[in-house]
């Protein structure tokens, strides 16, 4: 596609880890446009734009904001910023995408939603999961009502990352912990198949930085259905997602969050169904954005921000369990 049908100009804010995946994914989409990129360094801006081919660069994050010629802006900071960096872009007018949780608890999420209705802009929380293929196939069977209603979903996400106190992981003042960081998918993975839990049981293990480094949630719907979730940072765990219906049983396989293995199992006979993702995964997300622009609509109908604040809410639950477990 020529640069002049690119019709969608991206800004990224945080040079990390993240921010480098979403520039290689934002190159393999035709009407996406690098337009600027925006770190802490100018150095390290200097070398991404150049890396990635961004047209410009700041070292100012509320510069790349008032450019007027960046229509998106990313934001790709950890999670004790995201209130702050999505404020800015959202004052500035620019339809926002920010990174997984939406805030640090649901009061900043819900602030921020308002904050983007009362300015009129687009906003999405990144949760790629979302838009996976074997997501959207997932909620094809669960619709089709192929394993009955769910019984059981039990879902883990668990790596074994180096101890630094100060790494975003650890640190309690860039929002660290397994929940915020990771435990957040399987509580997502929850909330789009059983909805809201009305009990929720918590055993989390504190680390030495204080924040979460285990956290175990068990949720009870009304239903009679049940979640058993898990997050860690202090173990490799399979990272896959098993729903049980009174029918059949699904499994999403590692990592479940962005997989493309969806195994369907009923009365022993276990179909495989394998659909590949774009790029790393986030085209997918890219594209969505894309598709809600040009319609003209405020927030993703597959990721509405009702759904972000329930996530937010269900976080805060959680974590209102961690003195207690
Ligand atoms: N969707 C996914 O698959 C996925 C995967 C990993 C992470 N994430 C999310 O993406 C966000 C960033 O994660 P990451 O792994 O990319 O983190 P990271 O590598 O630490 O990058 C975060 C960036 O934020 C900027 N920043 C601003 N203030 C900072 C501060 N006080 N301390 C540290 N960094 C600061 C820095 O960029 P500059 O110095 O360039 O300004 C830094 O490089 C988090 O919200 C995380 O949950 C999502």
């Amino acid at each position: 596609m020529e640069k002049s049908q690119q019709s969608h100009r991206w800004g990224i804010l945080g040079l990390g880890k993240i921010a480098r995946k979403m520039a290689a994914d934002l190159a393999l989409v035709p009407e996406a446009k690098l337009q600027a990129v925006a770190s802490r360094s100018a150095k390290r801006a200097q070398d991404f734009a150049f890396e990635f081919g961004a047209e410009r660069m700041y070292h100012d994050y509320h510069a790349l904001c008032e450019d007027p010629e960046v229509d998106i802006v990313y934001i790709a900071t950890p999670h004790s910023f995201h209130f702050e960096h999505a404020s800015l872009a959202i004052e500035a007018g620019k339809a926002v995408l920010v990174e997984k949780p939406m805030g640090l608890n649901a009061h900043q999420a819900k602030a921020l939603i308002e904050k983007a209705r009362a300015h009129g802009v687009f906003l999405m929380e990144g949760i790629w999961t979302r838009f996976i293929p074997i997501t959207e196939k997932y909620l094809e069977l669960l619709k089709a009502e192929i394993i009955g209603p769910i019984k059981r979903l039990s879902a883990d996400f668990g790596f074994r990352p180096a101890f630094n106190p100060d790494h975003r992981l650890f640190n309690p003042d860039l929002g660290g912990g397994s929940l915020l960081d990771i435990g957040i998918y399987p509580l997502y993975l929850s909330l789009l198949s059983l909805g809201k839990a009305d009990t929720i049981k918590v055993s989390a293990k504190m680390g030495p930085s204080g924040v979460d480094i285990r956290c175990e949630v068990e949720l009870n719907y009304p239903s009679g259905a049940e979640a058993h979730l898990l997050s860690s940072l202090e173990e490799e765990t399979p990272t896959e997602a098993r729903i049980i219906g009174e029918k059949g049983e699904i499994k999403l396989h590692r990592r479940f969050h962005h997989s493309e293995l969806l195994s369907l199992d009923i009365n022993q006979k276990v179909r495989e169904i394998k659909l590949a993702y774009r790029g790393l995964g986030y085209v997918h997300e890219i594209e969505e954005v894309h598709r809600c622009l040009a319609a003209g609509h405020q927030e993703s109908s597959k990721l509405p921000l009702s759904t972000s604040l329930e996530l937010a809410e269900l976080l805060d639950k959680v974590q209102a369990q961690f003195n207690n477990s």
